[in-house]
């Protein structure tokens, strides 16, 4: 895969930590100059450090759109291109609560990172993508917006957002070099499950019929195929990564 990447330019947020880390050093070792974008500016210092590639890190929060706007506009002096977005950044928001439980605050807070954000980052990239007449996005959605995850509404239909924002994406490009599509991880390793309630965790991990997580590497290597020039007849499709918990 490393001479398909060759001179393409990628921008992946959420990389301080998890899937984005873990996606960007795939995509950095296979040739893409990166932009890195976390609102967390020590762990992306640590991660930026590591990569032995042309890339360059930004910190923003993805909600806000004129840090969004600015930060592309950035990048695209810097590298004049832009191939591939990866949305990673997400958060969970409460969870292990029931439905009339959950925080207004809370329901907005996880929204405005998983979905608004996706699109923000979308709707300042899709122009560029535009004038190269070629783009690679990848929205990272979760299973528990194909199936609702009880004890988790926020982030469920948060990232069933996301999933449907792929479909509409997909065909509203199809056809300009552009493809969107999504990937529904089950259970990965990372912060973000550390920081779960146990019971949750157990209730995620009970529904997977490999009775296993998935692994980083898992992670990274579907991601890049998806983001790579290989994968050209696919789009406004949501990948599935489950361990055989989702088979539609
Ligand atoms: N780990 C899993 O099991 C799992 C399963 C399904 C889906 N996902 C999704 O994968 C993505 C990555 O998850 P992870 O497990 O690697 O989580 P993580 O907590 O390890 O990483 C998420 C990153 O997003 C960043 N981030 C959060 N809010 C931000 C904001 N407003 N602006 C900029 N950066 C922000 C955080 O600082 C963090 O570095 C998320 O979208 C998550 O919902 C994860």
């Amino acid at each position: 895969m490393n001479t398909t990447f060759s001179g393409q330019v990628g921008i992946v947020t959420g990389a301080a930590s998890g899937l984005g880390a873990a996606i960007a050093a795939k995509l950095a070792g296979a040739g893409v100059k990166l932009a890195l974008l976390d609102r967390d500016a020590q762990g992306l210092a640590e991660i930026h450090g590591k990569l032995q590639s042309d890339s360059q890190s930004y910190v923003i929060d993805i909600t806000d759109e004129k840090q969004v706007s600015e930060c592309i506009d950035t990048v695209v002096a810097q590298y004049q291109a832009i191939d591939i977005l990866v949305n990673c950044a997400g958060i969970t928001g409460q969870t292990n609560i029931k439905s009339h439980e959950v925080s207004t605050d809370d329901m907005q807070r996880v929204f405005d990172v998983n979905f608004k954000g996706s699109f923000l980052l979308s709707k300042y990239v899709l122009p560029v993508m535009l004038r190269g007449h070629y783009g690679r996005i990848l929205h990272i959605a979760s299973i528990s917006g194909k199936e609702g995850n009880a004890g988790m509404l926020a982030y469920s239909a948060s990232k069933s957002a996301v999933i449907g924002m792929a479909k509409v994406q997909g065909k509203e490009y199809a056809g300009t070099g552009i493809t969107v599509n999504a990937l529904a991880p089950a259970v990965i390793q990372t912060a973000m499950v550390e920081a779960l309630p146990e019971e949750q965790v157990k209730y995620m991990t009970d529904k997977i019929p490999m009775k296993r997580c998935g692994s980083l590497e898992e992670a990274a290597d579907m991601a890049a195929f998806i983001v790579s020039p290989q994968c050209s007849f696919t789009t406004g499709f949501t990948f599935d990564l489950s361990g055989g918990r989702a088979t539609y």
